[in-house]
């Protein structure tokens, strides 16, 4: 089997559901279900005896030593962490404690384990941390995009705890020859994306008649990848990543945020046009922009398709209409999270089928 971390999550969720979909083996999935984490975001598994749910911190050294140790884990894909910028500006605390603490503290639990592990087992072991394109910091217009030379420059709160991770997950392989694997990805959109993030929170405010704010001048570039796209990538590193290297994972999509919302509502205003015919673009509002705002990223993914033979399915144009499509299908799961009724959903619904 596999360890997933942060399984519950808007990337890891998806990357569990496509795993089962294609493969038997199993997922032992660790999620802390903070804020960002929805059991009912794979609820298509419940009694699916592939798919082991526990609750807990990847921080919690003694719970993750005894997983390992019951489980035996052939690899495990470190998707856990605080990821939303703005939440890291207002209180980097937990970004610190998650995402450098927590990332320590598995590491060390996974370098016992892999220690204590034998012939084959030993040589196939992996450890997948995936990571963020904001490490290598913002770019100017003409400049090429980020490769895996590129030096690190954080910028966020954020961005400078995944970095932190990043460089742990790095100095195991070199000290320890843990076998590490990292993937340095950039902006996904897709199902099951909670509504803090651009693509959502657009489609969902727009839906609900309220302002779509956009930050600054809406010229800040962003690379988008369908969620899809980067389990695929995950997947085909696991497989056949050379031990102790860093993949750029990219959709060769670069856009400006305004780009990104003016799409969204000609989709909207194409499949839920409003009674009164007004356009969806009426709602859009500048805001105060988000303080320390990378300007530019870009990835270059050229290694992982010269390498490991990956490249994205979708389109953006493909893939935004699936994903606006998802919304409009899925209001119900839109209200639960924003009520904050998802985090008793699985009791409230487990219990009624049991009544
Ligand atoms: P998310 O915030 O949607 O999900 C994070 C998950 O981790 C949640 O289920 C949460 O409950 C869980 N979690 C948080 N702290 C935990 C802890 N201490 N122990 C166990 N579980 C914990 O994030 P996401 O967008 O799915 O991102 C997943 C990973 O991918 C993150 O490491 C992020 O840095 C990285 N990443 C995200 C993007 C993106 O565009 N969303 C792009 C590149 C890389
Ligand atoms: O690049 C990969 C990163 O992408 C991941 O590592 C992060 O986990 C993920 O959250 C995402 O970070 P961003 O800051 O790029 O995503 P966000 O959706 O918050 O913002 C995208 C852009 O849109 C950014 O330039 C800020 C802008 N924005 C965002 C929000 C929420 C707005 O203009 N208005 C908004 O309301």
């Amino acid at each position: 089997m596999i360890l997933v971390t942060g399984g519950a999550g808007f990337i890891g969720s998806n990357f569990v559901l496509d795993w089962l979909a294609q493969t038997d083996e199993p997922v032992l999935n660790l999620d802390k279900l903070t804020y960002a984490g929805n059991q009912e975001n794979l609820v298509t598994l419940h009694g699916d005896a592939r798919h082991i749910f526990v609750q807990g911190d990847i921080g919690d050294s003694a719970l993750v030593e005894r997983l390992l140790a019951q489980h035996q884990p052939r690899a495990i894909v470190n998707f856990a962490a605080e990821s939303h910028v703005d939440r890291s500006i207002h209180g980097p605390e937990d970004f610190i404690q998650t995402n450098i603490m927590g990332t320590f503290r598995l590491l060390e639990a996974v370098r016992a384990y892999w220690g204590g592990l034998t012939g084959d087992l030993r040589q196939a072991f992996r450890f997948l941390h995936v990571s963020t394109d904001e490490v290598y910091g913002s770019l100017a217009k003409e400049d090429p995009a980020f490769c895996e030379g590129n030096r690190y420059e954080p910028n966020s709160p954020y961005s400078a705890s995944k970095a932190a991770s990043d460089h742990l997950v790095r100095a195991y392989h070199h000290t320890y020859g843990l076998p590490v694997l990292t993937t340095n990805c950039s902006n996904n959109y897709g199902p099951l994306h909670f509504p803090e993030k651009l693509i959502p929170l657009m489609i969902v405010n727009a839906l609900a008649g309220k302002p779509l704010p956009v930050y600054g001048d809406g010229m800040q570039v962003r690379d988008w990848l369908y969620v899809k796209d980067h389990c695929s990538a995950i997947r085909r590193v696991l497989a056949a990543g050379r031990v102790g290297e860093v993949y750029n994972v990219g959709g060769w999509n670069e856009m400006p945020n305004i780009d990104i919302v003016n799409t969204l509502c000609a989709l909207l205003d194409e499949m839920r046009p409003k009674s009164g015919g007004e356009s969806y673009r009426a709602q859009i509002a500048y805001v105060t922009d988000r303080p320390g705002h990378d300007r530019r990223y870009a990835i270059d993914a050229s290694k992982i398709e010269r390498e490991l033979g990956w490249k994205p399915s979708e389109t953006f144009d493909t893939g935004i209409r699936k994903t606006v499509q998802w919304y409009l299908g899925n209001q119900a799961w839109v209200a639960r999270v924003q009520s904050g009724a998802y985090r008793e959903w699985v009791q409230t619904n487990y219990a009624q089928r049991v009544a």
